[in-house]
């Protein structure tokens, strides 16, 4: 990492800094990059809320956090003491001028101080509906106008739809430069999504079968064993579709399908993702029902235990339309992917988490090897693993030992944890030190967001028009809904997911075999 004595001096100004995402996310994470002295010296966190609070209430809910989700384990008293001296509550309401006015004099005096000029960042940690908000007020205030200085961070959901994302991204746009909007999609800050540029692109091995000759399909599961927790307010009025594919999937499927980038200039990594979104083929509104399965889980059982279905849920109307599982077949056109399907699906209440891409390869041009001999014969296959088992393994033939030329799959594995010591941070560390450093590269652009808005626009239309009629249509803890293999093209199926070994336990070796 880079050293911190290379950081401007930094306020950290989180609206909603009472909120969950600020207690859960963002203080723990700038607390182990206080661990790990990749903060700058100079460096204050304003958290602005609603609530009151005072100073020493609002340490003791965050230091609650930081035990609970640091990689560094509970705070100790002297880090914690030295971390929380930085942290400063001020009650104010996000609409009104002067909780901006007196943040300014805030920053001003604190700049003052430090005898230096200060980036400020400003972190949107609230809800949705504040976020065309906040970006005003600053603007009024006075406080976005510095190019070099101020920046803005604003969570997914960016936008409900393709008219909302574009009306956000204009009030965004009006009030700060797009070089000082960070769009988090917290996906970007996995060490294992951001291993599959290293990957593709550090090896010249991999890249001359990367095309439509050698691969035969892709595959790309987000899938989730939790179910909507304590957020069915908000996920009642998403659904899977908003929530996961419009952002997760789609910057997954961008990495995987993108062209080889000139440099490793934030925007020309992110315009190559912009020319896979414009490459995807439009989804035809006739053709929803055919490329497009949506589901909703029932009640079930995971792990042994019963759980309730998604209208049971809290805060789930009793009636919900709202899908909790999307499974979709995409192509791209263009000379590298053309007639390859691309397979995403993501769900909850599946029977466990796993998140991960499977490059399936074409078989030989020529079976020169008797029948008999490949009987479990399967598709070779890429897997590039990003949670739980965050690694990459690779399925080939080989031959069995015996007399018999008898074929059969085996894996080559790479874990992360064998290769590299040590943890990996969370992506909302990595996040953040992008934005102190002004790195935009992990982040979405306008374009790229309403790219991918305008892709899913037909199914959103389609799908308000013609409410399901069978939902729940998946059992908590099964796969999904059984219509989901009517999606698959050329006799491909879903591959088995998430059974990767645990690293460095030889035992548990080669459960793929076994497809689903
Ligand atoms: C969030 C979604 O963006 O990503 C959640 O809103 C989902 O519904 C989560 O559970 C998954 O992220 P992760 O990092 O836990 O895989």
């Amino acid at each position: 990492m880079k050293p911190n004595d290379q950081l401007d001096p930094t306020i950290f100004v989180i609206f909603g800094g009472a909120g969950d995402l600020t207690w859960r996310k963002l203080i723990p994470a700038l607390y182990d990059l206080s661990q790990d002295r990749s903060l700058p010296e100079q460096f204050a966190i304003i958290a602005i809320d609603r609530t009151k609070l005072g100073d020493d209430a609002l340490r003791h809910r965050l230091r609650d956090g930081v035990n609970q989700f640091s990689r560094f384990g509970k705070a100790e008293g002297a880090a914690w003491n030295k971390f929380a001296q930085h942290i400063q509550y001020q009650q104010g309401d996000f609409q009104k001028l002067q909780t901006y006015t007196s943040l300014g004099r805030q920053c001003a005096t604190l700049e003052k101080q430090w005898g230096a000029k200060v980036h400020r960042i400003f972190y949107m940690a609230t809800p949705p509906s504040m976020f065309g908000e906040i970006p005003k007020y600053l603007g009024k205030a006075g406080l976005a106008h510095d190019r070099a200085l101020a920046h803005i961070v604003v969570e997914k959901p960016i936008g409900y739809d393709l008219n909302s994302a574009r009306a956000l991204n204009a009030t965004l746009g009006a009030n700060f430069d797009e070089s000082q909007i960070f769009r988090i999609d917290h996906y970007l800050g996995k060490e294992t999504v951001q291993n599959i540029l290293a990957f593709r692109f550090a090896n010249p091995l991999f890249e001359p079968i990367w095309n439509r000759r050698y691969v035969d399909c892709v595959f790309i599961t987000a899938v989730e064993a939790v179910g909507v927790e304590h957020r069915g307010g908000y996920y009642d009025h998403a659904g899977a579709l908003r929530d996961m594919v419009q952002n997760h999937l789609m910057q997954l499927l961008c990495l995987v399908a993108m062209e080889p980038m000139v440099s490793f200039d934030a925007d020309e990594i992110r315009n190559k993702k912009v020319d896979v979104l414009h490459a995807v083929r439009p989804i035809h509104p006739d053709a929803v029902h055919q490329c497009v399965v949506r589901g909703q889980y029932g009640e079930g059982w995971i792990g042994g235990k019963k759980v309730p279905g998604y209208r049971q849920e809290d805060g789930v109307a009793p009636d919900s339309q709202t899908e909790t599982y999307v499974a979709l077949r995409l192509f791209l056109d263009n000379w590298r992917w053309q007639g390859v399907p691309f397979y995403l699906r993501t769900g909850k209440r599946l029977p466990r988490q796993t998140s991960e891409i499977t490059i399936q390869f074409r078989g030989v041009p020529h079976q020169s090897f008797p029948a008999e001999s490949s009987l479990d014969w399967q598709p070779s296959r890429l897997v590039m693993s990003i949670q739980p088992h965050e690694g990459i393994v690779l399925r080939f033939q080989a031959k069995q030992p015996g007399p018999k030329m008898h074929l059969r799959s085996v894996e080559m594995q790479f874990n992360y944890r064998d290769a590299f010591a040590g943890q990996s941070p969370d992506a909302y560390e990595t996040l953040l030190w992008d934005v102190m450093k002004n790195d935009p590269t992990l982040f979405m652009r306008a374009d790229q967001v309403e790219a991918a808005w305008s892709l899913l626009m037909p199914v959103l239309d389609v799908w308000a028009q013609a409410p399901p009629s069978d939902f729940p249509n998946y059992a908590a803890g099964t796969w999904g809904p059984e219509d989901t293999q009517g999606l698959l093209a050329q006799g491909h199926t879903w591959p088995s997911t998430g059974e990767s070994p645990e690293p460095g336990d030889p035992k548990k070796k080669d459960p793929r075999r076994k497809p689903r």
